[in-house]
């Protein structure tokens, strides 16, 4: 049995929707989340200033003896990740990677757009995922706005209506980033009925996997660092809310 928590972080709320996943399957598990909404977006970062973000959130996690640490952000997944698990050799870090492949492998023919940031659309690691697996109907829409929007609860409606206005007849929405879940209802208003897919689930199941020998049977509590505003609540409204 280990007590250490699981840690998390992301450019504030939006890994919470990756959290929440992960609770539901490992509840007697003790968390760390860390929200660092003071660098939000980070979507729209250089991959340095990223890179120098990310190691200090990292530092910060590593005073609380982690078992692991998940990256909830699939913009420094597909920006510095590589990077950072070079820097700290040590430490397990789990990532997290637009759903391409699951489109890829189950819904070949339906129309898709994936919704990413623009530092993911535009990284080496997301485009050579997009290549490797993308369907003939997948198209990717970076949208540098939303999570910004989303984080800082403002309506996203306007937003994506301008956004999405060329998109018609969409089957299929991958939420490339862990905000944009918290923007289904905006998105369902603009393109109508949709199958969302996101990687929360697959994360967690990933997350138990390592974690079989080394589980902890008795915690349960969950630590929320803001970076910013206190964002307790909100974290805390997401993981216990359908949304
Ligand atoms: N939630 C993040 C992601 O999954 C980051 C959004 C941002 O800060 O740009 O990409």
């Amino acid at each position: 049995m280990n007590n250490n928590p699981i840690c998390f972080f992301d450019s504030g709320i939006g890994g919470a929707t990756i959290l929440k996943e992960v609770i539901k399957l490992l509840p007697y598990e003790n968390y760390v989340y860390y929200a660092d909404s003071i660098n939000n977006p980070y979507g729209n970062k250089t991959k340095n200033e990223l890179f120098k973000i990310v190691s200090n959130v990292v530092d910060n996690l590593l005073e609380y003896n982690p078992k692991l640490i998940v990256c909830a952000c699939n913009t420094a997944t597909a920006m510095v990740l590589n990077d950072i698990r070079k820097k700290y050799k040590d430490i397990i870090f789990v990532g997290t990677e637009p759903a391409v492949k699951v489109v890829h492998d189950k819904y070949q023919d339906k129309k898709t757009i994936v919704i990413t940031t623009k530092g993911t659309g535009e990284s080496k690691r997301f485009k050579k995922l997009f290549n490797d697996y993308k369907t003939k109907n997948c198209t990717l829409v970076e949208a540098p706005l939303l999570a910004g929007l989303i984080e800082n609860n403002k309506d996203p409606y306007p937003y994506l209506k301008e956004l999405l206005k060329g998109y018609k007849d969409i089957d299929i929405v991958v939420l490339g980033c862990t905000h944009f879940p918290l923007a289904k209802n905006a998105i369902k208003m603009v393109l109508g009925k949709v199958t969302f897919i996101d990687g929360s689930i697959g994360i967690a199941n990933r997350i138990k996997n390592l974690l079989k020998d080394n589980l902890n049977l008795n915690g349960g509590n969950i630590k929320i660092i803001s970076t910013k505003d206190d964002v307790s609540k909100i974290i805390l409204k997401i993981i216990n809310k359908n949304y």
